[in-house]
């Protein structure tokens, strides 16, 4: 195995142990610390280089190692590892310089293969996760590698020395809480999950035990009650529909409808994410919090993978209305908005809404993209302040600009949507157990292709009004033809044409 190890400067073995015991000793401090962590990374045809925001530290405390793909970098109290898409070498070109004014460490690493292209270094998470383990085959299962538990010592041991970590290495690794990216498996094979009393929800069905005091909470969108974490799914689906069917508002709607003026202004904004740039680039803020998403592995089969990227449309959907209507100004209202409109959400209750008809799972059928949207439209028209169908339908016309900008692009929303729901008391757990998760497959395994192909067929998808369940076009009708309505033809075309006139905001 070829390994080497740039020291600055040279840096003894004992030193080593000195400085575990030292990180060992002030976790909590380096916890927040590593907070502070920030790198970005960039390559040019000879080198990648990486550069690490790590003020008020010694330049002697650096140890760097490169490992054929794996880069890693000890700083007292920050560890941080990369695994790389191709390997990189220590040469005579490398170097590594800490700037103690600005607090940044750039390490310039050489390319093995001169030219090379290292593909998506700016989706950080994914730099961060973890290659598969070659023994994982069969069940589905999460790997969860970022446990604060300790119950699971004997296990990391064993995974750690079947992925081949030396023993030093993992006396590092434990010390430095603050650890990236820390082996460690809890696989959890699906007959297991079966086992237990409750049901289990969320991103691939992995997440428990969040609702358990639901009751006491101010959770205004849960609509299971006290029992969402015994609900099975086919009484969450259930009670989601019911609960539609009682929010429904017919005057309410038809209010909307017949006096739209606010809601054409809704109509003629246009997403600043929607816009395509050859110029993506994220935020240091982006930066920071795709580096602190929960390290965890997905695997999931290919049905799992169809369906998540159907709540994905659900979660964009919801994430557009409420861009759309606070002009992406985020309101205290904004992580309800999101909560109430997602069923995955408030129902606990994600796509499939039908039954996929072709075994080709690699296609999107328009019934099933239909059926999907149809979800979020009747929660668009039932429970937010503005329920029109026009406003539903520029909300899918945004989730299919936002696709695509492929992965990039949708992880910024999400990213987004996280940062709505973070800052909420009760709402954030919707960020733990589906945004998260998220964020980190869209970053780590979302491909752009299926998203444009998706992007392509959610334009030209068209939600029937009839579809919705609701009399829609009925009372529609009424308000066009209605007895208070001025019927004079004239007067009814030049409100027409007034209304396709852009509003001024
Ligand atoms: C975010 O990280 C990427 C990739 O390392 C980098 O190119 C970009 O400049 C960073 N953004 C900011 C604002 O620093
Ligand atoms: C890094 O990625 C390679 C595949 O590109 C994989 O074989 C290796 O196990 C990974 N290393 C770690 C420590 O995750
Ligand atoms: C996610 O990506 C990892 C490798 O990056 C792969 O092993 C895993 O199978 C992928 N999972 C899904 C659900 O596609
Ligand atoms: C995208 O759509 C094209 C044209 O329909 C199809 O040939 C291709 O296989 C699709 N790609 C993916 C990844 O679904």
């Amino acid at each position: 195995m070829k390994h080497s190890t740039l020291l600055l400067p040279t840096l003894i073995r004992a030193l080593l142990a000195v400085l575990c015991h030292a990180v060992h000793s002030q976790h909590l401090a380096s916890q927040q610390l590593s907070s502070g962590l920030f790198e970005s990374i960039c390559q040019t045809e000879v080198s990648v280089i990486v550069s690490i925001y790590c003020p008020s530290v010694r330049a002697s405390d650096v140890e760097i190692s490169v490992d054929e793909t794996l880069f890693s970098v000890h700083i007292n109290p920050y560890f941080l590892r990369l695994n790389f898409s191709h390997a990189l070498v220590e040469d005579d070109a490398s170097s590594a310089a800490y700037d103690p004014g600005s607090g940044y460490l750039t390490v310039t690493l050489t390319k093995e293969v001169r030219g090379q292209e290292f593909k998506d270094l700016d989706l950080l998470a994914k730099l961060l996760a973890p290659r598969p383990s070659q023994q994982a085959h069969g069940a589905p299962i999460i790997e969860v590698l970022d446990s604060q538990d300790t119950a699971n010592d004997a296990e990391d041991d064993l995974v750690a020395r079947t992925q081949g970590l030396s023993l030093e290495q993992q006396e590092i690794l434990e010390a430095a809480e603050n650890d990236w990216q820390l082996p460690q498996q809890l696989p959890e094979p699906l007959p297991a999950l079966h086992i237990r009393a409750e049901h289990r929800y969320g991103f691939l069905d992995a997440h428990a035990g969040y609702f358990t005091h639901v009751a006491h909470t101010e959770n205004e969108v849960n609509e299971l009650g006290a029992d969402a974490e015994a609900c099975p799914p086919d009484e969450r689906r259930r009670r989601r529909l019911a609960h539609e069917d009682e929010k429904w508002d017919e005057e309410h709607y038809l209010a909307d409808f017949a006096d739209d003026e606010y809601i054409q202004e809704l109509l003629a904004w246009n997403h600043p994410h929607a816009i395509v740039s050859d110029e993506f680039q994220y935020t240091e803020e982006e930066n920071l919090t795709m580096l602190r998403l929960p390290r965890k592995e997905y695997l999931a089969s290919a049905r799992q993978t169809h369906d998540l990227y159907l709540t994905l449309l659900t979660l964009l959907f919801s994430y557009a209305y409420e861009s759309r209507t606070t002009q992406c100004d985020p309101t205290p209202e904004s992580a309800w908005t999101i909560s109430a409109l997602t069923p995955a959400f408030s129902a606990l209750d994600p796509p499939p809404y039908q039954p996929h008809p072709s075994s080709d799972l690699s296609k999107f059928t328009a019934p099933e993209l239909a059926a999907t949207f149809a979800a979020s439209y009747r929660r668009a028209l039932a429970f937010p302040l503005y329920r029109s169908f026009a406003l539903a339908d520029a909300c899918r016309a945004d989730v299919a600009a936002l696709l695509s900008g492929g992965r990039r692009v949708v992880a910024r929303c999400l990213l987004e949507m996280k940062r709505i729901l973070d800052h909420h008391d009760v709402y954030y757990v919707y960020s733990k157990i589906w945004v998260d998760d998220f964020c980190m497959w869209v970053l780590a395994n979302a491909s752009d292709k299926v998203l444009q192909n998706l992007s392509r067929d959610v334009a030209c998808l068209r939600v029937e009004k009839k579809s919705i369940g609701w009399d829609l076009q009925e009372l529609e009708a009424l308000v066009r033809e209605g007895p208070n309505r001025d019927l004079d033809s004239d007067d009814e075309s030049e409100d027409e044409i007034e209304r396709m006139l852009p509003v001024p905001l």
